[in-house]
Order: structure tokens, then C-alpha cells, then sequence
């Protein structure tokens, strides 16, 4: 039997080239190897965002994104967290397993508790249930599913840390293997994607390129990478350039090598190594986008994809909440 895999997305913004290099590439080929799993995370993503129609949005685009990205629906099981309550069970049961002291080390909240004391504000300011909780929910999540595997960032390695944490309480109280502790696999060696300004391309840093763009606003928003004031005819280094690093992304190793020896033999400008990088985008961006802008015209038949996923995902999520409450004495 294959191992399982799972992995969680939280529909935050819109989607960039760093999220399709840094993280959507790499969790696809997991379907290869593993039972894979992936979700939206909606209620996760409900701690930050309170705008319905923001939320709902994000929430369809990110589901479109991944199917143009490549997910197959019909070979691993894609799914929206608020589809499946079992989820919410499951977290209130794991409450009862956690300590408060746990969710105090938690990354995410200190770093909130850190920013508040540093003003000489109320320690928790701002900071609601949800998003001290936040650890609780997301070990439901991998937990209910019985992942063998969680693929994430380094960001998210405590969260899965309190995620074995909390099932061993589980089996160990119960004297028996009830819920099976899951391991992280910690993506190492992910390179960081530039932005138009050369630091992390972020959503929060505003210096995206969106990977859906029309490709008119694609072209002018690669423009904008900001460069040297080098002349045209100054020989140029390749490794020092933003257009170049994007362009390493989307060229075949010959195409980068002609490109690199342009740079260097001077008497190109950034307006022409711009447009070289924009055709090699467009190329390998365009049959993504066409993809993307069909399923976002049949919304019933993504929501349907969606709901075939949780009909898949429901039966396992119950027998792992049938299996913790015959455990507890509540069955
Ligand atoms: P953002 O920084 O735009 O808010 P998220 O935090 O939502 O992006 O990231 C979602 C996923 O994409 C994470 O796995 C993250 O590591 C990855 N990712 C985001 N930006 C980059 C980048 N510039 N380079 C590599 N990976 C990235
Ligand atoms: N917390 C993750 C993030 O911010 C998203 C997430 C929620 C997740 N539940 C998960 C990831 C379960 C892996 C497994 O990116």
C-alpha cells in the first residue's frame, strides 16, 4: 500500500510564480510516489481574512490554480477543509489532549505576543482563539486523514511537531496506536523566488508576478523589475540580475547559456533581456492561464470537482473519528 501524503493550502491571495516554484511544482509530483492528499484550508484561512467576498474568491482561485497547475482530481483526493466536519470533531477532541502551554510556543502566536509587548500593548491584542488554536486545528487536519507524510516549509515544522505531540497524548493515554503520528518532510533546498524588487516575492511585499495574469499585464509587470543603471552597451553580470535568476526558472539550460553570454558581451539592454524573459514566462504561462480562465467559466463544475473530493475524503475522516470515540467511551 502506498504511504499518504497531505497537503494543506491556505487560500490567502492571489497565486505567484514564487508559490508555483517554491511550493505547488513540488507537492504535484508527490501524487507519483504517495496516496496524495491536498485540501483547501478555508477556515484556516478565516483567522486573517473576514471579507466574504474576498474569502470566497480566493477560495476558488486557489482551487482553480492548483487543477491548471496540474492536480489530477481523479487520481489523489482534493477537497475544502469546510466540507468535511468531521474536521471540527476531531479539533475538539484534540482540545482536550492540549495543553495551553503548548499553544504558548507556538511560533505564530509568540511573534504576535513579541509585536504587542514591544508597544507596551495587551500581550494578546488582536490575537483571537482561532489563530492561538490555529495548531490544534491543522494537526486535525493531517491526523484525521492518517498522513503518513506532511510536505512543508520550515514555517510549518513546529506546527507538525505539535501535531505528533498531541497524538502521542492521545495514544498514550489510550494505552494503544489510535491515531497515527505523523512525520514532516521539510522541504530543504527550495530556492526563493525572486520579486519584481529583487527580495522574497511575496504577496505582503507587493512584488509579485501573478501566475494567471493576462498576458498584456504580464508583459508590463515584468517591465517593472527593477535594474542597475548600467548602459546598453555595458557587459553585464547575469548572477547579479533578477531577470536573470526568473529567467533560470523558465529557460532550457542552452536558452540560459545564450542569454548569459549576451549579458556578458555588453550591448543588450534590460528592456531586451526583459522581453526575452517575458516570452519565455508567456510560453510556459500561457496553456496554464488558458486552463485556469476555463475552469473559472463553469464555477457549478469546479464546486463539483470539489464536493466529488469530499465525498472521497468523508468515509476515512469517520472511521478515524469512530476509532477516537469508541477509544474515549463516547461511541
Ligand atoms: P506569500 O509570501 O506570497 O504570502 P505564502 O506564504 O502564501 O506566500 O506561500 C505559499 C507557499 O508558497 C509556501 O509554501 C511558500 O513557501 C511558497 N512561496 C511563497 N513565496 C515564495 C518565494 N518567493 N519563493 C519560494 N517559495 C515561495
Ligand atoms: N498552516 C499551513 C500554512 O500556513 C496550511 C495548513 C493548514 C496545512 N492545515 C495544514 C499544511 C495541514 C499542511 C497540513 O501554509
Amino acid at each position: 500500500m502506498k504511504k499518504i501524503s497531505l497537503t494543506g493550502i491556505k487560500p490567502t491571495g492571489e497565486l505567484h510564480i514564487g508559490n508555483y516554484f517554491g511550493a505547488i511544482k513540488q507537492a504535484l509530483e508527490l501524487a507519483k510516489e504517495y496516496d496524495a492528499r491536498y485540501f483547501i484550508a478555508d477556515y484556516h484561512a478565516l483567522n486573517s481574512l473576514k471579507d466574504p467576498a474576498e474569502l470566497q474568491s480566493t477560495i476558488r482561485h486557489v482551487a482553480a490554480g492548483w487543477l491548471a497547475a496540474g492536480l489530477n482530481p481523479e487520481e489523489v483526493i482534493f477537497y475544502r477543509q469546510s466540507s468535511i466536519p468531521e474536521v471540527f470533531e476531531l479539533t475538539t477532541m484534540l482540545m482536550a489532549f492540549t495543553s495551553k502551554g503548548l499553544m504558548n510556543r507556538a511560533h505564530a502566536y509568540k511573534a504576535m505576543v513579541d509585536v504587542n509587548n514591544s508597544k507596551g500593548e495587551d500581550p494578546d491584542a488582536g490575537v483571537n482563539i482561532g489563530l492561538f488554536t490555529y495548531p490544534v486545528l491543522m494537526a486535525a487536519d493531517i491526523i484525521l486523514f492518517d498522513s503518513d507524510v506532511v510536505p512543508v516549509g520550515h514555517d510549518q515544522k513546529q506546527h507538525i511537531e505539535m501535531a505528533q505531540d498531541i497524538a502521542q497524548s492521545v495514544n498514550a493515554n489510550y494505552g494503544r496506536d489510535v491515531l497515527k503520528i505523523p512525520q514532516a518532510a521539510i522541504q530543504e533546498n527550495v530556492a526563493v523566488i525572486p520579486g519584481l524588487d529583487g527580495r522574497k516575492m511575496s504577496k505582503s511585499y507587493g512584488n509579485t508576478i501573478p501566475l494567471f495574469a493576462p498576458e498584456k499585464t504580464l508583459r508590463k509587470i515584468i517591465m517593472r523589475i527593477v535594474t542597475n543603471s548600467q548602459s546598453v552597451e555595458e557587459p553585464k553580470d547575469p548572477e547579479a540580475c533578477q531577470v536573470f535568476k526568473l529567467y533560470k526558472l523558465f529557460a532550457s539550460e542552452q536558452e540560459q547559456n545564450e542569454l548569459a553570454a549576451r549579458y556578458r558581451a555588453g550591448g543588450m539592454g534590460w528592456g531586451e533581456a526583459k522581453e526575452e524573459l517575458f516570452q519565455k514566462t508567456n510560453r510556459l504561462l500561457t496553456p496554464m492561464r488558458e486552463h485556469y480562465d476555463a475552469i473559472m467559466s463553469d464555477i457549478p463544475a469546479l464546486d463539483k470537482i470539489l464536493e466529488m473530493g469530499a465525498a472521497k475524503a468523508r468515509p476515512i475522516a469517520a472511521a478515524t473519528v469512530n476509532r477516537f470515540r469508541k477509544a474515549a467511551g463516547i461511541d
